[in-house]
């Protein structure tokens, strides 16, 4: 039989008993005259007061005439095709939540009003979440620095759907759902691009926002989308193109059309964009990053992507008494996230925690983690665990030197014994550390849990040591990469294996019958290196293949 493909996109608010009548005059024809799928019944069933449809549907060749007959009377019920062809959301994903439930959330431009997504059959209308705000109007915070006041002329908007959702859609797209068990999964973290130049002084490295081989997040959504992820974990740090105010230095970038700044603009350039292929690839869970703090990108984070309901940032301030240490920004609670099969995950926020700082120099801090982290000190002690926190317990760039800070005294003796895995990112480098299971007795009876660091997935790597010398299989001085621990210590204690990167890239973990199995990727999705997560162990076991195919 041939098959027609047709786009029913309406928008129908019934004003009057006339059109309400004409409307379900419409549903009655339409039951008669069905097209499918089913969902577009539905929709036009929800059609009595305000009600937006838009879906794609195939319909049979011999009904054109139930098809011409629906929309002359959707027409005349109120409905009409909306002005901007039904892309009022920009952008839209699945975040997982607490307690097995997901979040669909969206991003609209102002003034339209939150989409209505078909759940289950069922139009639901999305909450609003942030409302567009401007710079400029009264009762803005104030701030001591330009570069914090950011613009989002877009509205923010959520549904929290129940975790026996069969299926969702949004503006005629299936929204990913969690699967049962998720078999692959995508981690990914530290990914804008770095732009922080002030007026006075040479300022941190700047990116070229619009090269893939400079700034290659687009790259890596891309490839890591097409690895077909059940569920995608970024470690933190979404937003990096803060401010550039020296002219110099600033001109050749604003001339090729780099947006720069904290608002919806530089949000938008820096991650939802480059993110889209992979925002739609899978439910995601995020970790917030420093750069996400009250102080920098916290905005954006708190509209946007934060776990909890929103609340605004009273801290725009930048480098003052009140930046946003921990006492003052925002920091959620830690939650819980079973997967179906497991590990369960701890999904935490330490982004304000300067952890360089030595625990007695932040004495509110440890209070703090202590509340913040009650979910992961009070683990029931079955459930293999992994902790996903942005700043590492334990990483390269805290000096072996340094002294014991707030998270790691706090996690000394109390850190459940099934935590097996620790994923961090604010590395911008691919490194894991493994312990030997008696290293640390006097604070981890049950051994360290391995620390995982993904943190090169576009930002600007640690250090620039192209070509690698462990990457082409030799070895040579000054390269950052190595393939086994040098024997620095870690809060005291030296690693037994472990590896360091130093390529853009992310890690895609496979389900096995035995567990996962882990791939590094580069930022077009070739294989760098494998791994193996031995959760008894608390290790992740990693090499380098040596040199790829074709290079
Ligand atoms: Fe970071």
């Amino acid at each position: 039989m041939k098959v027609n493909a047709m786009t029913v996109s309406l928008a129908c608010r019934a004003h009057s008993g006339l059109h309400a009548g004409i409307a379900r005059w419409a549903r009655s024809v339409l039951r008669e005259f069905p097209i499918s799928p089913p969902q577009a019944l539905a929709r036009l069933r929800e059609s009595e007061n305000w009600r937006v449809a838009a879906a794609t549907s195939m319909v049979r060749a011999s009904r054109p005439p139930a098809v011409a007959l629906l929309a002359a009377l959707a027409l005349l019920a109120g409905c009409a095709t909306r002005p901007d062809g039904g892309r009022a959301t920009i952008h839209r994903w699945t975040q997982l939540e607490a307690s097995g439930g997901v979040s669909l959330r969206a991003i609209v431009a102002a003034p339209n009003a939150c989409p209505v997504a078909i759940v289950d059959g069922l139009a639901r209308p999305l909450s609003l979440r942030a409302r567009a705000t401007s710079a400029a109007e009264p009762g803005h915070p104030a701030t001591d620095n330009p570069a914090f006041q950011p613009d989002f002329p877009v509205t923010s908007c959520e549904l929290a759907l129940p975790a026996s959702t069969r299926q969702a859609s949004l503006d005629g797209q299936v929204m990913a759902l969690p699967k049962s068990p998720p078999r692959r999964i995508v981690v990914v973290g530290d990914t804008g691009c770095r732009i922080k130049v002030p007026a006075s002084g040479a300022g941190d490295p700047i990116q070229d926002c619009t090269r893939p081989t400079d700034w290659p997040w687009q790259s890596v959504a891309s490839a890591a989308a097409r690895t077909r992820p059940d569920l995608v974990i970024h470690l933190g740090d979404y937003h990096y193109r803060e401010y550039c105010d020296n002219p110099v230095l600033c001109a050749p970038s604003r001339a090729k059309g780099v947006l720069i700044g904290y608002d919806w603009a530089g949000w938008n350039a820096d991650f939802f964009v480059p993110a889209s292929p992979l925002l739609a690839a899978a439910p995601w869970v995020v970790v917030r990053g420093n750069h996400e703090n009250c102080d920098r990108g916290g905005a954006g984070w708190m509209r946007f992507l934060s776990p909890v309901p929103y609340q605004a940032c009273g801290n725009q301030s930048y480098r003052s008494a009140t930046r946003s240490v921990l006492a003052n920004n925002l920091t959620a609670d830690a939650y819980r996230v079973d997967l179906d099969g497991g590990p369960t995950l701890i999904v935490a926020d330490n982004a304000g925690h300067e952890d360089y700082r030595p625990a007695s120099a932040t004495p509110l801090d440890e209070a703090i983690f202590a509340r913040t982290l009650s979910a992961l000190l009070t683990l029931p002690p079955t459930p293999a665990t992994w902790l996903l926190i942005h700043r590492p317990i334990w990483y390269e760039l805290l000096a072996a030197s340094s002294p014991t800070n707030a998270l790691q005294a706090l996690l000394a003796g109390r850190l459940p014994a099934n935590v097996q895995l620790v994923f961090s990112g604010h590395e911008h480098a691919l490194q894991t550390i493994n312990f030997a299971p008696t290293a640390d007795l006097a604070s981890y009876p049950a051994g360290r849990p391995a620390q995982v660091i993904v943190g090169a997935s576009g930002t600007q790597l640690e250090a620039f040591d192209p070509p690698s010398p462990l990457y082409e299989g030799s070895s040579a001085a000054g390269s950052k990469e190595r393939a086994q621990p040098d024997g620095r210590l870690y809060d005291g204690v030296a690693a037994s294996s472990g590896i360091l990167l130093n390529r853009y890239s992310f890690l895609l973990l496979e389900r096995e019958d035995a567990g996962w199995a882990g791939t590094l990727l580069d930022a077009d999705g070739r294989a760098l290196g494998n791994c193996r997560v031995h959760g008894d162990r608390k290790e992740i076991a990693c090499r380098f293949p040596g040199r790829l195919p074709g290079r």
